[in-house]
């Protein structure tokens, strides 16, 4: 299924253009996408303070806090400041588990002023769930994201 992320970045910047409160924001960026893509069981923000990522505003069941900068596939994007795709997580050498559920998985990471603050994790039960399109539209949404935030806040070192 083929989502508007044009659409969806749109509707982030009607949630958050009128609000400075950054926490708020995250978390109402976490549930419009936790709406808006269908075939999901976990979404969320981890933000990075110091060496390590910590668990921010998520939807799903309860997840690992703390993922050294380097490792899982939020860590690893997070340090090489590209977004991963993987198909099967199970193929993924390093994976973290943190939900059996979790089939595959698309992580991007937030950046500001040409620093990581932190990453987007989104987790499916289907093998595959997300192609190269919705890597980029989240890519955008992402960017966006960190736009608005930098319209409230120009350091955005551990944002929340
Ligand atoms: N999958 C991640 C760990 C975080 S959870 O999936 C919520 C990883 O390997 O980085």
């Amino acid at each position: 299924m083929n989502i508007n992320y044009t659409l969806l970045t749109r509707q982030l910047e009607g949630l958050l253009e009128d609000e400075s409160d950054l926490l708020a924001n995250s978390a109402n960026l976490v549930g419009l996408l936790f709406a808006e893509i269908p075939h999901i069981n976990w979404l969320g923000i981890y933000v990075l303070r110091g060496n390590e990522l910590v668990l921010g505003p998520f939807q799903g069941n309860p997840a690992c806090v703390r993922i050294p900068l380097g490792q899982g596939v939020c860590g690893t994007a997070a340090q090489r400041m590209e977004s991963i795709l993987v198909e099967n997580v199970h193929n993924f050498d390093g994976h973290i588990s943190c939900d059996p559920a979790s089939v595959s998985e698309v992580v991007v990471p937030l950046v500001s002023a040409g620093k990581v603050i932190g990453v987007l994790d989104i987790d499916s039960p289907q093998q595959g769930r997300f192609t190269a399109d919705d890597q980029h539209g989240l890519e955008l949404v992402c960017e966006r994201f960190v736009q608005l935030l930098e319209k409230r806040r120009t350091d955005l070192e551990e944002f929340i």
